[in-house]
């Protein structure tokens, strides 16, 4: 007999997805962002609808088509995404943060296109609301999934912010891994648990990856998302 919440185990349940990077303006011409390509993200979300999910995708500015199933909410900066993903949050069962979102933004937004002058060589910059930690901090039933790129000592840098951003999970890849990293195809990542489980896994699409990513996390997660 056909088993629909085998083959769906997400029906009925919204799963946010941020992909991509955002972009902080220095002015109207220019920005602070980061290499990120969106691909994780775009599989994640993807996968999540492939799973049953209404799965609701926040994405920075990519170059990706739009993937079928999933509700799009395009933004730019840190700020957008964090207003969007809190208007999402309440009724989310998983909410995943696989955007590269800038952590500096310039002070100063310029109104006119900066000009070359004489000593002038610096921007100045400030941090940008941790997206992710503010989440932490609002979590009642959510499961809530980081994403870490290091370039070293990448488990323990994950487990670091596994607790200090108070997460259910995080997804931690060496970007230094050739198989890994910022616009391939492929990653290599460990998925940490705040139980303190540790599973590596090997090199495989990003595509794949995330369908086996959802599934060991919805296995683990059973009864919470019951
Ligand atoms: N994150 C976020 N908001 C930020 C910065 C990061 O939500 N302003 C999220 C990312 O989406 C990711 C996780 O935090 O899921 C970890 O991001 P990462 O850049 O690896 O960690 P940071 O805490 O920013 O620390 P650092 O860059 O200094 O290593
Ligand atoms: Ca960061």
């Amino acid at each position: 007999r056909f088993n629909m919440s085998k083959q769906l185990p997400l029906r009925g349940k919204k799963v946010v997805i941020t992909a991509g990077p955002t972009r902080e303006r220095i002015d109207p011409v220019r920005y602070v962002s980061n290499f990120s390509s969106g691909k994780m993200g775009y599989a994640m979300a993807e996968a999540a609808a492939a799973l049953g999910a209404d799965a609701v995708l926040i994405s920075g500015p990519v170059g990706l088509d739009k993937p079928i199933g999933v509700t799009v909410i395009d933004v730019e900066s840190a700020a957008e995404m964090l207003e969007a993903v809190r208007s999402q949050f309440d009724d989310a069962a998983i909410v995943i943060k696989a955007a590269a979102v800038a952590d500096y933004r310039p002070k100063e937004v310029y109104p006119q296109k900066m000009k070359k002058q004489p000593g002038d060589s610096t921007i100045e910059l400030e941090r940008t609301t941790d997206i992710l930690k503010t989440l932490g901090t609002m979590k009642t039933h959510q499961i809530l999934v980081g994403f870490a790129a290091e370039t070293q000592n990448a488990v323990d840098y994950g487990s670091g912010k596994l607790e200090s951003k108070n997460l259910d999970y995080i997804i931690v890849n060496d970007v230094t891994d050739p198989d890994a990293g910022f616009g391939k195809d492929t990653n290599v990542v460990t998925l940490l648990s705040k139980n303190g489980t540790h599973r590596p896994f090997p090199a495989m699409s990003k595509k794949k990856l995330a369908t086996l990513l959802l599934k060991t996390i919805i296995k683990e997660e059973s009864e919470q998302l019951n």
